[in-house]
């Protein structure tokens, strides 16, 4: 797993809050495994666990479901070999960026994010108050989520379109950090929209998605697969009647599985009137088809779920090391989360001048010229009378920077403000640094 600087980082997250069905396996898990066996790309996919608590507060289920998500991606052919596979909360940098990230994110942007407009619209819509049942983990969904992405300098980000906004403000917070702290710690990401990816019609008909509850479970036992499909919804044409291809879901679904020759011998049998019940027993035999090999890596992975754990746990050790760790370490820095015993030994090594006392002339308001001897906080040690030119001040502070006795204090022209000592340290140090 190295990193070239000509290879581009592509990171995609996965809410564990469900089940995963047809729709996600069409729309995101199969192109994105494909994507990962790309040449030149370093792959990060991670299990959102922390951002599965904002929706979900029944253990239990989160449990389950990043199993059967960690499961399902392993089932479909992701190496944790050569990508980097882990769970978010697994990487306590995470949260840590998010806090980091909270303290420049402008809360108006995050007042306008999608989810919680809706939310606060369907509350003056309920005639509720406005954030009646809203969490601030809602409201923070968009820092977490930059979190997410700018901890690994992602470059690219593939997502569904309800997610640019996402991405938008990963880019805003990014950008401001760098800004603020001076210095292009984050690389901004950019989004990537699946345009050829197909959106799948659930049972009903309308995209497949858990929250319309049409949904066909991707490991579904076969018997339950068949009958998932036996309920899709169609229309009444009989056996023999022509059938609309294109308007069909039937059609649709086995689009997504099935070859271009399959597609076209499918469109033809439509044409020739095919019966649903056929049409449906053949979509059934060209998922499982897909599926069945699939199914049972998945079922087997998930009789042993400590090794899956393990790998986990592994995939989030390394990317701490190898990124998240000394990356995080760089940006306490930056904010000024710092070892405090380490600024006295920088100052002295880098801008040293600025921790010197200092000579200062200067002529006051009677005319006459006078100066003093101030240390780095700007403390005046030593103030002079007044002399009647520059000349005869500049001999005695000639003078004094030789002094290393106390004894040489001793004239009339200066009053020492601090104990004599303190200003012979002072005059050693000026000595040094000139030396
Ligand atoms: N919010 C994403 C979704 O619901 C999941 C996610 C969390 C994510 N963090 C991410 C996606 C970082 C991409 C990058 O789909």
């Amino acid at each position: 797993m190295t990193s070239p600087a000509s290879t581009t980082r592509v990171l995609t997250g996965i809410t564990t809050s469900g089940t995963p069905h047809l729709g996600n396996y069409v729309g995101a898990i199969r192109p994105a495994v494909a994507a990962s066996h790309a040449a030149g790309v370093e792959s990060f996919y991670f299990l959102a666990d922390y951002h599965a608590l904002i929706k979900v507060q029944e253990p239990a289920r989160v449990q389950r479901s990043t199993l059967e998500i960690a499961a399902t991606w392993l089932a479909c052919g992701l190496e944790p070999d050569k990508v980097w596979f882990y769970r978010q909360s697994d990487i306590p940098e995470i949260p840590e960026l998010t806090w980091l990230l909270t303290c420049v994110a402008g809360k108006g942007i995050l007042n306008r994010a999608h989810a919680y407009k809706a939310a606060v619209d369907k509350n003056r819509a309920d005639g509720e108050d406005d954030d009646a049942g809203i969490t601030a983990g809602l409201f923070m969904y968009p820092v977490l989520m930059a979190a997410d992405i700018l901890i690994f300098n992602a470059n690219k980000v593939p997502v569904g379109r309800d997610q640019i906004q996402h991405i938008e403000m990963a880019r805003d917070f990014g950008q401001r950090f760098n800004h603020l702290f001076g210095k292009d710690y984050f690389t901004l990401p950019e989004v990537v929209i699946e345009e050829n990816v197909a959106t799948l019609p659930g049972l009903d008909g309308r995209k497949m998605s858990k929250s319309y509850d049409n949904t066909i479970p991707l490991f579904a036992p076969r018997n339950e697969l068949k009958k998932l499909i036996a309920s899709i919804v169609t229309d009444s044409r009989a056996p023999g009647e022509a059938k609309d291809a294109d308007g069909s879901h039937v059609f649709q679904l086995y689009q997504a599985f099935a070859s271009a020759d399959e597609t076209a011998a499918m469109r033809q049998a439509f044409a020739d009137g095919i019966g649903w019940g056929d049409a449906k027993q053949q979509l059934f035999e060209r998922i499982d088809a897909e599926v069945a090999p699939l199914r049972e890596k998945y079922e087997a992975l998930m009789a042993r779920p400590a090794e899956i754990e393990a790998i986990l746990r592994d995939g989030a050790q390394r990317l701490r090391a190898r990124y998240a760790t000394p990356f995080v370490a760089e940006l306490r820095h930056a904010v000024g989360l710092r070892d405090l015993s380490q600024q006295a030994v920088e100052e002295k090594k880098g801008g040293g001048k600025a921790a010197l006392p200092q000579f200062k002339q200067y002529r006051d308001k009677d005319g006459r010229f006078y100066f003093k001897l101030v240390d780095a906080e700007g403390n005046v040690l030593v103030q002079s009378n007044g002399f009647d030119s520059p000349k005869d001040a500049g001999g005695l502070i000639a003078v004094l920077k030789q002094a290393e006795q106390a004894d040489a204090m001793e004239t009339p022209e200066i009053v020492l403000q601090v104990p004599v000592d303190e200003v012979l340290a002072a005059l050693a140090a000026l000595r040094e640094s000139e030396a």
